[in-house]
């Protein structure tokens, strides 16, 4: 039964992550995807929080650059021989189907070691804030749900029991101590 509880629990985050997650990144924001301006893309995607389903797009003249994916390695020594991926379409869609690092550079001649390369990295910790939200809407549901149910009518003492479960919880407790106070009190007597 927890488990189930759990189970669906997992289920309702995320699905809620997987609705508010998926966002499009032009990269270098207004500048695109050039030599001009050395726009610093290490800096362009640290400022960027890369989730899973996110897409990228690079946006450029076709005529003077293109969107390589390629190896750590070939990131690194700036190598356009042996790309994974080659985009050439001037306004490239690439999603990111998982976690870890992806490796982009211009494959045109002098243009990576002139800084047009991107190190995007997803890391386990890169999950959106915004997958809270229907947990806490499913909260304040059973919250409701427990202010009209009939076991919460008023007593015939008057005293309203429409309270919250944290409430009758640190009542409980309370009542608990007292009793434990005064029943201790009475054998000391
Ligand atoms: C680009 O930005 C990164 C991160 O802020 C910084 O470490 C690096 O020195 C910058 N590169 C250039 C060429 O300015
Ligand atoms: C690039 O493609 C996107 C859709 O994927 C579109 O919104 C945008 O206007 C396009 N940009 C150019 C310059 O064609």
């Amino acid at each position: 039964m927890k488990t189930s509880i759990f189970a669906l629990l997992v289920l309702i985050i995320g699905g809620g992550a997987r609705l508010s997650e998926a966002a499009a990144y032009k990269v270098g924001d207004s500048a695109g995807w050039t030599i001009l301006g050395n726009p610093n893309y290490t800096a362009w995607a640290i400022s960027k929080n890369f989730k899973v389903g996110d897409t990228l797009v690079f946006e450029y003249s076709k005529k003077f650059h293109n969107v390589l994916e390629v190896s750590k390695a070939d990131y690194k020594a700036c190598n356009a021989a042996s790309p994974m991926v080659a985009y050439t379409s001037g306004n490239d869609s690439i999603t990111l189907p998982r976690r870890g690092h992806y490796f982009f550079i211009c494959g045109v001649p002098g243009h990576c070691g002139a800084g047009q390369k991107v190190d995007i990295r997803i890391t386990k910790w890169s999950s959106s804030s915004p997958a809270a939200s229907p947990l806490a809407t499913t909260t304040t549901g059973a919250n409701s749900g427990a202010a009209t149910n009939p076991a919460a009518a008023p007593r015939p003492n008057g005293a309203a029991t429409a309270v919250a479960p944290t409430a009758i919880l640190v009542f409980a407790q309370a009542a608990a101590l007292l009793y434990f106070v005064a029943y201790s009190g009475g054998l000391t007597a």
